[in-house]
């Protein structure tokens, strides 16, 4: 058993994997499945998944890639939206999944935060290309979601300026409270956004299975991307992944049955952590998510994130400093996943967190002498 406090990774505690219904759907891949899931198959994902993942969409197959995770789908979309070089310009959010960062960081393109709702700067001279990568909905880091405005404007920005927008999207389903909002894909249309999703979120990331939507010329790049980095995807963890979406009228499995047991665990989590945060460190700032992974905690000055997660690593507790999700910036804020935990761990975890803050400020204030 792990003693650390997990507020740090974006992940869903073992107990909210529905592990019975994974068996179950494993022995009836192997019993059904076999001839599609024993091979190297197909570079666009296992035809059924496929096919289950277009119809839930109201899209035809042809515009549906199944790929090793959303993060290999947002590799290969930066791969084939804005190659390597600084003749590419990226636009992102501020802040952003840290992850997305890193990856584009590889590719020598230049990287602009801002607030993506807002209007846009003028492309830098030299960028031949443009690309918008986006969490609109329960955003990594920050919970946040676009308001409906906000993302017609950056719709219609995207379209002045022929640019293509991904949308990474592993957290819609997972609203607890609020009213959805439509998808970048919905308004925008497939010919300007590559919608990217996962299964990550709401079954279990260990599959690593996740989506892209897009026009089938770009699907045709996508998949062509695919075959020469990692020939196929697993078809094997497809094949499962087909029959526990599926599941079985009274049995196990079900996608919708999966997000709404997740849905229902992760409200009473936030709730929980929101409660005890307000509690115990009632000097720290948030907003109560309505969805989603994560609560985003801005800290008492002169505290630092990174004193707070050196400090807590010494009392077991695991959180993410605000700074990895920002080209610049981010000192003051703290990522709090309330996925890994359960509730009759956190009032624990939140002391522990809250000791650490008081040891950083014990810190900081020292170290900051005489006026
Ligand atoms: C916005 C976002 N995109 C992608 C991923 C990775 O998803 P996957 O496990 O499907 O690769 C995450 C995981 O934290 C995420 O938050």
């Amino acid at each position: 058993m792990c003693l650390m406090f997990a507020f740090g990774r974006g992940v869903p505690s073992p107990d909210l994997i529905d592990a019975a219904g994974l068996a179950h759907a494993t022995r009836r891949a192997l019993a059904d499945d076999s001839d599609g899931m024993f091979g190297y198959g197909f570079p666009g994902g296992h035809p059924p998944l496929r096919e289950w993942v277009a119809e839930r969409h109201g899209v035809d197959a042809s515009r549906v890639m199944i790929t090793p995770g959303a993060m290999q789908a947002v590799a290969l979309a930066l791969e084939t939206l804005i190659g390597t070089g600084s003749g590419s310009e990226l636009l992102v959010d501020r802040p952003t999944y840290d992850m997305a960062l890193r990856a584009v960081a590889a590719r020598g393109v230049t990287v602009r935060q801002l607030d993506l709702g807002a209007r846009w700067p003028g492309p830098v001279p030299a960028a031949e290309r443009r690309c918008v990568y986006a969490v609109p909905t329960f955003r990594n880091p920050d919970g946040a979601t676009m308001p409906l405005p906000e993302r017609e404007r950056l719709l219609e920005q995207a379209a002045s300026g022929r640019v293509v927008v991904i949308e990474d999207d592993p957290y819609r389903e997972l609203r607890f409270s609020g009213s959805p909002l439509p998808s970048f894909r919905r308004l925008g249309g497939l010919d300007r956004v590559v919608h990217v999703s996962s299964f990550s979120k709401t079954v279990c990331p260990g599959l690593r299975v996740g989506y892209v939507i897009t026009d089938a010329r770009r699907i045709g790049l996508l998949t062509a991307a695919a075959n020469r980095t990692y020939l196929t995807p697993s078809m094997f963890a497809q094949a499962v992944a087909h029959h526990y979406v599926v599941g079985e009228p009274g049995g196990p499995g079900g996608l919708d049955r999966a997000v709404e047991r997740m849905r229902t665990a992760l409200a009473a989590r936030a709730d929980r952590l929101c409660g005890l945060l307000r509690d115990r460190l009632p000097q720290a700032a948030f907003t109560r998510p309505e969805g989603g992974y994560f609560l985003w905690l801005r800290l008492p000055e002169p505290v630092t994130a990174a004193d707070v997660v050196r400090a807590a690593r010494r009392r077991d507790v695991d959180v993410a400093a605000g700074t990895g999700f920002f080209l610049t910036g981010g000192e003051q804020y703290l990522r709090l996943c309330f996925a890994a935990e359960p509730q009759e761990r956190m009032a624990e975890g939140v002391d522990r967190l809250a000791a650490a803050v008081e040891d950083a400020a014990a810190g900081a204030t020292s170290q900051q002498g005489p006026c």
